[in-house]
């Protein structure tokens, strides 16, 4: 992996192959290694750039009490410190709402929009209460509450839930307790989003247990330039489960 430091805080991510840079920001509480399928058929077209957000895998801790923007500032400082002026951006499920956080920061540096997984709309008081009270269990028992929560969720396909189990072991508790506050506490980006005039994609799948792919409709009616892929055959993880499909919905960013 290469690392950037920014602000004296290292900052871990993966470049691989040509074209037009694409930023591909993984979920909570994963790393960027959840992209790997894709890349076979991303890197003849894109300049993909897979980074770590700050606290998890490879890169540093942002410190106490991180907000969405907190990561979406990072990726900013990333792109600057490859001197890159704009890029397509993807966001999976929580990197989605920091791909929406960085749109909302630096409009001007997105060439497209593509949220996986994820949705425009912030949480309702319930999910709000019920991430503070699993912030606490984790900080009380450490990540298998996360993991033994989230991994039968993550995936249609069961074959998939060790290696996303083992995924979320390897993060820090108190990453993923900041990871949980700053989802808990971001804005409802309805507004950014349908304001945004360039390529907009939404891909999810039909089976998501996660995030009901009705968000992903309800988003695709507010921009009606957006292009909404349904994967029937994908759950949470679109890109370990329909990887080419997810891969060929992403290269339509550089397409419209
Ligand atoms: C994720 O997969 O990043 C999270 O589950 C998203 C969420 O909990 O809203």
């Amino acid at each position: 992996m290469n690392i950037l430091k920014i602000h004296g805080k290292r900052l871990a991510y993966v470049r691989v192959g040509t074209g037009a840079p694409l930023l591909l920001v993984h979920g909570f509480p994963l790393d960027h290694s959840i992209w790997d399928p894709l890349l076979p058929f991303l890197t003849d077209y894109f300049d993909v750039i897979l980074p770590d957000l700050p606290g998890f895998g490879g890169s540093d801790s942002p410190g106490p009490d991180p907000v969405i923007e907190t990561y979406a500032a990072a990726l900013a400082d990333l792109l600057a410190g490859l001197g890159l002026s704009q890029a397509f951006v993807a966001g999976h499920s929580m990197g989605g709402y920091v791909a929406l956080s960085l749109a909302r920061l630096h409009p001007q540096r997105l060439l497209g929009l593509a949220l996986v997984a994820s949705q425009v709309l912030a949480d309702t008081p319930e999910r709000k209460a019920g991430r503070y009270e699993t912030a606490e269990q984790v900080a009380r028992y450490g990540a298998r509450v996360v993991a033994e929560a989230m991994s039968p969720k993550l995936s249609a396909d069961p074959a998939h839930r060790p290696v996303l189990n083992e995924l979320i072991l390897r993060q820090r508790p108190e990453e993923i307790v900041g990871g949980l506050h700053a989802m808990a506490g971001r804005p409802d980006s309805s507004l950014i989003f349908s304001s945004l005039r360039v390529p907009l994609v939404l891909i999810h799948g039909q089976a998501d247990a996660l995030i009901p792919v009705e968000r992903a409709r309800e988003a695709a009616q507010m921009a009606p330039h957006a292009v909404l892929v349904e994967l029937p055959a994908a759950g949470h993880m679109p890109m370990l489960e329909s990887p080419a499909e997810t891969a060929a919905a992403l290269r339509r960013l550089n397409s419209m």
